[in-house]
């Protein structure tokens, strides 16, 4: 019981973070010195993952060019005897890892993107990797730890996370029958639910891992919350048919999607980098003796 193929759908529009994303993909907004999307490229891969299916939308060139062997810059960096650099580009992508990308003509939403890739992933489980959610996994990562549950139960799995009240109308919700720890079986399924009617704080994040039954019912799944083909409606549908899990991981997850949740994840990255981690480190302290300082010289000015 393997998984070969993983999506990554990255043609959203990414309005939260515009300007950055008006010609460039939010997927490439790096955290410390890495894009979003070769953290989720390394965790895909880390899952057993051999081929990549990019959806990609109008700024999809950066994405292709991220992936693509750059003969040019390799030279240079192999020229100016720069080897160290010249085996961190050449590493982005392990060797025997291929790359799809589909073009989705229209961001009609997330559940349309997947369809998308439907050509490339035919008739097999796959996983799906939404690039803006950063999962730093404790013990192995996120999907890693998401497919030994795959490989016991052979059906789909949600990664999902407890998350406050006043955010649950931002997510997918679900609602379990307890199976094991951490683990349910998805009873209901709910997108963006008003916080007073979620059948639980327990949200859907961007990790799945999904049979091709989904793509059927994709098919004829109408537009929803948003006016936007939403996954979350399909996989209320498949569940009708089939057995989906909801596994909550061990682990930190960053939104990278909201301004917020990238400035946490670049900090905490940055403090655990081997290269600037400790001058990071010492900056933050004096910052915030600086801070408590003037803070103290407010405190006395105002009597
Ligand atoms: P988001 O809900 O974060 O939307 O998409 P967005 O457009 O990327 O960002 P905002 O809200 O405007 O700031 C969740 C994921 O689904 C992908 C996005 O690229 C992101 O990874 N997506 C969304 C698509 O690939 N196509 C779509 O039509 C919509």
């Amino acid at each position: 019981m393997r998984i070969r193929k993983a999506v990554f759908p990255v043609a959203g529009l990414g309005t939260r973070f515009l300007p950055a994303t008006k010609a460039s993909a939010k997927e490439m907004l790096p955290v410390v010195d890495k894009p979003l999307i070769q953290y989720a490229v390394a965790e895909a891969v880390s899952a057993g993952a051999e081929e990549l299916v990019f959806i990609t939308g109008r700024s999809k060139n950066s994405i292709m060019d991220h992936f693509d062997k750059a003969y040019e810059l390799e030279n240079e960096l192999q020229e100016r005897g720069k080897t160290k650099l010249l085996e961190v580009v050449q590493e982005i992508l392990p060797p025997g890892i291929t790359c799809i990308f589909i073009r989705q003509a229209e961001a009609l939403g997330l559940g349309h993107a997947v369809l998308c890739a439907w050509p490339a992933v035919g008739d097999e489980d796959f996983y799906v990797i939404l690039a803006d959610d950063l999962i730093d996994g404790q013990l192995r990562p996120c999907l890693a730890q998401m497919h030994r549950v795959y490989q016991e139960y052979g059906t789909s799995v949600l990664a999902c996370e407890q998350v406050p009240h006043d955010e649950i109308g931002s997510y997918g919700v679900v609602d379990v029958k307890p199976v094991g720890p951490g683990l349910g079986e998805i009873k209901k399924i709910v997108e963006k639910p008003k916080p007073d009617e979620a059948p639980s704080n327990l949200a859907v994040v961007g990790r799945y891992i999904l049979t091709p039954r989904i793509f059927k019912i994709l098919q004829r799944t109408q537009a929803g919350s948003g006016g936007e083909i939403q996954l979350t409606d399909a996989i209320s549908q498949m569940m009708q048919e089939q057995t989906v899990l909801a596994y909550e991981f061990d682990g930190k997850r960053y939104d990278c999607g909201s301004k917020l949740g990238y400035l946490k994840a670049n900090v905490e990255y940055a403090l655990k980098h081997p290269e600037v981690g400790e001058d990071f480190r010492n900056y933050l302290h004096e910052l915030s003796i600086e801070e408590h300082f003037e803070e103290g010289k407010k405190d006395h000015a105002a009597g």
